[in-house]
């Protein structure tokens, strides 16, 4: 069963992105056989600066290194390393009909976000097909947001099998994953970059602490009995901490004496162990460009080969 991902690289990551997907997919490395890209060349639908593209690109491999994607086990590359995606994105684009990319959720709200409308947002669903059938992927992990873009991704498969009577195209499922509770922010409301309330992974200590200090709460005082079972600092525990842990943090809101100050200390504390280790290979990497640029370099050629063998026959069923 091959499963793959493709992964926005979009700058700084929070603990929602961490829980939410992140950890999900490194899991994913033991479920069957996991292709995972960094989606370069759709990150070029909204990021236009050329370094930040490429340091958004460069900080998501470390990321994922760092957090546990194996690159030996799995097949990891950044998307524009293999072009063959390119040729097939075309190929199925004439399989494509217009009604089906204008239905497209995606495109409708990102224009309706501000983002310039033009061919690349367009036909983004065409691309993220490419991806999806170039690899025979059986399983592709998405959030709800892309569920669409995989049915989208199925129907152009059809439409191409049947055209050409065949079935060389494998049709995809996508998997949501609905156990995964949404992280909540700083102030109660889902973790988004967009709404300013993240705790972020790997920022600066000093900007972390103040993420947390920021953590919003009821204006309870010290000797005040506390309610954990509301509290934004305790919800965020229950990330970290085993039942023991809880049961203790538990008795503290229940005994006056402490304040939130002190229970958003002992949230610092606990982000700051459970992530350690993952900072400091991510260091490491960073300082290191020359072994990421390898690493990606070798998945690159994994995946190279696997393309290069479908497209030859996906040309010759087409009459190239
Ligand atoms: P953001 O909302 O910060 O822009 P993205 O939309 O880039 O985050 O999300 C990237 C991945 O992280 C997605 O798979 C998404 O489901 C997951 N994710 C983001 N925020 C959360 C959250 N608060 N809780 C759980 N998962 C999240
Ligand atoms: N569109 C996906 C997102 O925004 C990223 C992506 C690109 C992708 N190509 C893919 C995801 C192929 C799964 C399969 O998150």
């Amino acid at each position: 069963m091959r499963i793959l991902s493709g992964i926005q690289p979009s700058g700084t990551i929070h603990i929602g992105n961490y829980f939410g997907m992140i950890k999900k997919m490194v899991e994913a490395q033991n479920d069957g056989e996991l292709f995972a890209f960094i989606a370069s060349y759709h990150a070029l639908t909204t990021v236009k600066e050329k370094e930040l593209l490429e340091k958004n690109i460069f900080e998501a491999a470390v990321n994922f290194l760092a957090l546990g994607m194996d690159p030996e086990k799995s097949t990891f590359w950044v998307q524009s390393d293999v072009k063959e995606v390119l040729e097939l994105y075309w190929i199925l684009s004439n399989h494509t009909s217009m009604g089906l990319l204008e239905r497209a959720h995606s495109y409708k709200d990102k224009t309706a976000r501000g983002i310039q409308a033009n061919h690349g947002l367009f036909s983004y669903p065409v691309l993220m097909a490419a991806d999806i059938l170039l690899y025979d992927s059986n399983i592709v992990p998405v959030g709800k947001d892309q569920i669409q873009h995989v049915e989208i991704t199925r129907d152009i498969a059809n439409s191409f099998n049947n055209h050409y009577k065949t079935d060389i195209l494998v049709l995809p499922e996508s998997k949501v994953d609905e156990i995964v509770a949404t992280v909540p922010g700083t102030d109660g409301a889902k973790m988004s970059k967009s709404y300013g309330n993240t705790i972020d992974m790997f920022g600066a200590p000093k900007k972390v602490k103040k993420q947390v200090m920021g953590i919003v709460t009821d204006s309870k005082e010290l000797d005040d009995v506390k309610d954990h079972a509301n509290c934004n600092i305790y919800k965020l525990c229950e990330l970290f901490m085993n039942e023991n842990e809880l049961a203790e943090l538990r008795q503290r809101y229940a005994t006056p004496g402490e304040g939130y100050g002190h229970f958003k200390m002992t949230l610092l504390d606990k982000i700051n162990e459970h992530f350690e280790p993952y900072a400091i290979r991510r260091e490491k990497l960073l300082n290191n460009p020359k072994e990421v640029y390898e690493i990606l370099a070798f998945g690159a050629q994994k995946a190279r080969k696997i393309a290069q063998t479908k497209m030859e026959l996906i040309r010759s069923t087409v009459g190239l």
